[in-house]
């Protein structure tokens, strides 16, 4: 069975003692998660071990990075390698956020480097994709999408794809109050399935997480997850208010 996730991203907001309140107030509520349901936090780089910490005495808790860098070590002053990650205990990161592809150019072959060192370090990548406004309105989303998993993803083999999280955030819906609609969020996940499960099979297919992310908010967290393919959200504004995120772990199918 899929997982369903609730995953915060806070982006860079919130100091370290504001990010700690907000964990332990989270944390207060005691929201017991089922077998199948996780609440991942992607914090702040240098939040990560208070984080993790944090969240370690929490069944399905888990602290997530950001991001990494595309290469193993070496001299990349500023960047963060997924090994370090691993060596702190870090179990996810994201990859490939829409706001990293625009503002860090980053190549759909530059994820898959990423990917590769995240799943040699055991971290589960929670890899995003998603249209920008033009393309919604040309109507070629479809495609558009098929092309950033084709190019980032198909180089895994199947035990390697199952270990990826997939989070659709159309990139018109980040940020901007406008959610994609549930029709709209289910008929791009029910696609991104169909692509994974032409590549490698409908039982891997129908094992992956697919999250959707997008002015994810406490009023309609659960009418988007209740949708046969959203497996659970990649929530950032909504994420800085502990109500509101706890609310939405408490959607979660
Ligand atoms: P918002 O929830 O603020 O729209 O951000 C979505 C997002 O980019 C999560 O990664």
């Amino acid at each position: 069975m899929r997982k369903q996730i609730a995953a915060a991203n806070w982006k860079m907001n919130l100091t370290y003692q504001q990010g700690e309140q907000l964990l332990q107030e989270i944390l207060d509520a005691k929201i017991h998660l089922k077998e199948d349901q996780r609440a991942v936090f992607a914090v702040p780089a240098p939040y990560l071990t208070m984080a993790g910490q944090k969240l370690a005495g929490s069944k399905n808790y888990f602290a997530s990075a950001q991001n990494c860098y595309n290469k193993k070590s070496g001299a990349y002053t500023g960047e963060t390698a997924a090994e370090m990650l691993k060596s702190i205990g870090i179990e996810f990161c994201v990859v490939g956020h829409s706001e990293r592809r625009e503002y860090f150019n980053e190549s759909n072959q530059m994820l898959f480097e990423k990917m590769q060192l995240c799943l040699e370090n055991e971290i589960a990548p929670i890899f995003c994709c998603g249209e920008p406004l033009s393309i919604r309105e040309a109507g070629t989303q479809n495609s558009y999408v098929e092309t950033q998993l084709k190019e980032s993803l198909f180089d895994f083999n199947e035990a390697q794809l199952q270990k990826i999280v997939i989070a659709y955030e159309p990139i018109w819906a980040i940020g901007t109050g406008k959610t994609a609609s549930t029709e709209q969020a289910q008929e791009m996940h029910a696609h991104i399935r169909a692509v994974l499960a032409k590549q490698y099979g409908n039982t891997v297919a129908e094992n992956i997480s697919i999250l959707y992310g997008g002015s994810v908010k406490a009023n309609n967290a659960k009418e988007l997850f209740s949708c046969l393919d959203v497996d659970g959200g990649l929530v950032g504004g909504a994420s800085l208010v502990a109500k509101d995120f706890i609310t939405i772990i408490q959607s979660l199918k």
